[in-house]
């Protein structure tokens, strides 16, 4: 069997034409046998009406392409080659003229497949003619064979959709390939539902497309006379065909400007970008507020409203109050209409603080340990990570203190207080500082605080087990550090609320992770898509944040098997 395989021409361009027709060419796997629609001559002719005949002729005269391809459908070879219309039209131009659909042998596996099926549900359906209503085996038969009506359709679904047209696009780059020039011209002529399919395919190997929507319009050259004799009504009307042509450049390129107060922009970063859909991502480094501006004035000019709602900036780099110095210079040197999304999570602290955050809020709910903004909170760490972790808990209403655990730092307790003053100013909000450097003073933070979240340097133990084992109350525990040693003695990365010492619960780092990646990913999409000059800080994401919560269910946890004879249910 041929093997279903799209790969790139190599040394050729191809530039493809994909030119809609009126109607979608019949094609199934199994033929339907419960078709009761009533036919009318005008809905249901499978055949191209003279005025996109001529259409096409005037089309292939003026690209002069060097092959054609229609779908096959349900046609023979001598319906295809020899009754078909357009297959003439390109033989009076010595143009060949090919089929480009599923392969016999493909189709005919899929049949066997669907014919299976097919007769186990009609053996069903059959059963149930004669049985009496509402018994169990009644609603049994009917469940599983409602449950193969599915599968069937599932299956012929994508027999007709991404497999064959996966097959088609394959067809033409074969006929293509074979072709003994360098650069081709093809006029593939196509269904109407699979147009953007094949286009997406085709694109996917760096196929030249452009797609042609003939719209047809009846014109009235004299006056109507609907009860005129025939040959008057003939000659009253003309029929006027317009293409309405699309070429893929024409949709402009979602576009990111990377803007790293670093001297690398973080590659992890970039990924992502990719991965949520940006066409391009261009990453600037070591940006400062002046560069900023003149990169954003630059890049907003280039594009008119409708191309700066495909524009997005964001903001990295390891300093948060530099990466935010940054955002008030762009933002400022936008004005509307040339208001581009802009996202800043400066190495990613952000995504991940909120990720902490949310997660924790979410987990004291979930487990009945009450609501995180009546908690007294312990942040460790000072960096961005702490500050946005710290900055958000303050503005829930939590009673939150910063700490610095950092035992090399000499100026400790003026450090604590000096960022505690700017958390203040800058955020508005009232955290205290805390230096505690030592394992009697952690001691002290951990008694007085019902949530800790470890947000330290990577690779450094802040809480071991022997402090833990003295603590009295019930206390929630997050660590974002994956590195080894953990922030926490005891926790494992995975944990989500496991109670690993008495009274102590923990949520590890890849718990949070998991949720930061989500987040980040959501982030990215939402600025990608929605194009109404947003600014996503914190605060979005910690919105964002909940809903993902909210909205998470484990497919696995819903999973269920039914079988006959019926079980009994367990109350929960
Ligand atoms: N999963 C993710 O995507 C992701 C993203 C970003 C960050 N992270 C993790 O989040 C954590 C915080 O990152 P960050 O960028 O905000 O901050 P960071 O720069 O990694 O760490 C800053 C904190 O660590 C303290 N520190 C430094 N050396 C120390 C030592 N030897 N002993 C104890 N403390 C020490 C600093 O002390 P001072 O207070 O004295 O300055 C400060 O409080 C890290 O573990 C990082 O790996 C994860």
């Amino acid at each position: 069997m041929k093997a279903l395989e799209i790969t790139p021409l190599e040394g050729k361009t191809l530039k493809v034409i994909i030119v809609e027709k009126e109607y979608s060419e019949p094609f199934w796997i199994i033929e339907p046998t419960n078709n009761h629609t009533p036919k009318n001559i005008l809905t249901s002719r499978f055949k191209p009406s003279i005025a996109f005949c001529n259409f096409f002729e005037k089309l292939v005269d003026e690209v002069k392409p060097d092959l054609i391809t229609e779908e096959m459908g349900n046609r023979s070879a001598k319906e295809f080659n020899e009754d078909n219309v357009l297959a003439q039209i390109s033989s009076k131009r010595k143009i060949p003229f090919s089929a480009a659909d599923i392969d016999e042998n493909a189709k005919s596996y899929v049949a066997s497949l669907l014919e299976e099926k097919k007769q186990l549900r009609d053996r069903i359906v059959k059963a149930l003619e004669d049985m009496p209503n509402d018994t169990p085996e009644k609603e049994y038969l009917i469940a599983y064979g409602q449950c193969l009506q599915q599968e069937i359709e599932e299956i012929e679904r994508e027999a007709k959709f991404s497999v064959r047209e996966s097959w088609i696009a394959m067809g033409i780059l074969e006929n293509a390939r074979k072709m003994e020039k360098v650069d081709v011209t093809c006029l593939h002529i196509s269904s109407p539902e699979h147009v953007s399919g094949v286009k997406k395919l085709l694109e996917s190997v760096d196929v030249d497309l452009e797609t042609v929507h003939p719209t047809k319009k009846l014109v009235f050259t004299k006056e109507k006379a609907p009860m005129a004799e025939l040959e008057d009504l003939l000659n009253s009307m003309q029929i006027q065909v317009k293409p309405v042509v699309r070429t893929s450049s024409e949709e402009a390129p979602y576009i990111l400007f990377f803007l790293d107060t670093e001297k690398r922009a973080s590659p992890f970063d970039i990924c992502m970008a990719y991965d949520a859909g940006f066409s391009v991502v261009v990453p600037y480094e070591n940006v400062t507020p002046e560069e900023a501006k003149k990169i954003v004035q630059d890049a907003i000019f280039s594009r008119d409203p409708k191309g700066i709602k495909r524009t997005c900036f964001f903001i990295g780099g390891k300093d948060m109050e530099k990466a935010e110095e940054v955002l008030k210079v762009v933002r400022e040197t936008m004005f509307p209409p040339f208001q581009a999304n802009t996202i800043i999570d400066p190495a990613g602290a952000y995504t991940t603080a909120t990720a902490m955050v949310a997660k924790v809020e979410d987990a004291l709910a979930k487990s009945k340990l009450g609501n995180l903004k009546d908690k007294r909170v312990a942040v460790f760490g000072t960096g961005s990570v702490g500050r946005v972790a710290a900055i958000l808990l303050a503005k829930l209403g939590c009673s939150v203190a910063i700490v610095s655990p950092n035992p090399d730092r000499k100026d400790g307790d003026e450090y604590v207080s000096k960022l505690s003053s700017l958390l203040r100013e800058n955020y508005g909000v009232d955290v205290e500082g805390v230096f505690a450097p030592t394992p009697e003073k952690k001691m002290e933070v951990i008694n007085n605080a019902d949530v800790i979240l470890c947000a330290s340097v990577a690779g450094v133990r802040l809480i071991s087990k022997d402090m833990l084992s003295e603590v009295k109350l019930v206390k929630v525990i997050a660590d974002v550090n994956a590195v080894p040693p953990l922030g926490v003695e005891g926790m494992k990365l995975d944990d989500d609320m496991r109670e690993f010492l008495p009274g102590i619960f923990g949520i590890g780092p890849l718990t949070i992770g998991r949720l930061k990646y989500k987040l980040e990913r959501e982030i990215l999409r939402e600025a990608r898509r929605n194009g109404k000059g947003t600014v996503y800080n914190y605060n979005h994401a910690m919105e964002l944040a909940r809903k993902i919560l909210k909205g998470e269910i484990s497919a696995a946890k819903l999973a269920v098997t039914v079988g006959y004879p019926p079980k009994e249910r367990k109350n929960p």
